[in-house]
């Protein structure tokens, strides 16, 4: 029997090595390239993903190991790009080159599905993993002050 795993909200076979990471399945073999490769090695953050709803690192993670659980990428994170985080990116121009922000996102929005008000210093702790080499660190940290406080207004 083939094995399978949910990728936004969609059904596939892993029909893969067993020690194939789920970042090289995810970019080689369905194409969403919307999750980087930085460090290979867990150090970065740029291939972060959801398992489950929480922030994983795809790039040291074996998908064999993801059987019967359900993963989102940053092209499943929203319909049409239009998650508050991502409209958030947009109003404060947060990505230079853009190589890290899917990361970022995705590390972000695992955040607030946890706590939905964060204190400055939860937002560095929880953010602290992922790496940018262009310093968008404080532009970042305002695109999610301002979801969370809306977040906040919420509740
Ligand atoms: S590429 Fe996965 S943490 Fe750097
Ligand atoms: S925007 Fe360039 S690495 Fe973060």
């Amino acid at each position: 029997m083939t094995n399978t795993i949910k990728i936004n909200d969609k059904t596939f076979d892993i029909d893969v090595p067993d020690d194939m990471p789920l970042l090289w399945f995810l970019r080689d073999h369905l194409e969403y390239t919307g999750t980087k490769f930085g460090c290979g090695a867990g150090l970065c953050g740029a291939c972060t993903v959801h398992v489950d709803g929480q922030a994983t690192r795809s790039c040291v993670l074996p998908v064999s190991s993801l059987v019967g659980k359900s993963i989102t990428t940053i092209e499943g994170l929203s319909k049409d790009g239009d998650h508050p985080l991502q409209k958030a990116w947009l109003e404060n121009n947060v990505p230079q080159c853009g190589y890290c922000q899917a990361g970022q996102i995705m590390n972000a929005a695992s955040l607030l599905k946890n706590n939905a008000a964060p204190s400055d210093d939860e937002i560095d702790a929880a953010m602290q993993g992922n790496i940018c080499r262009c310093g968008t660190y404080q532009r970042i940290k305002k695109a999610i002050k301002s979801v969370a406080y809306d977040l906040a207004k919420e509740v």
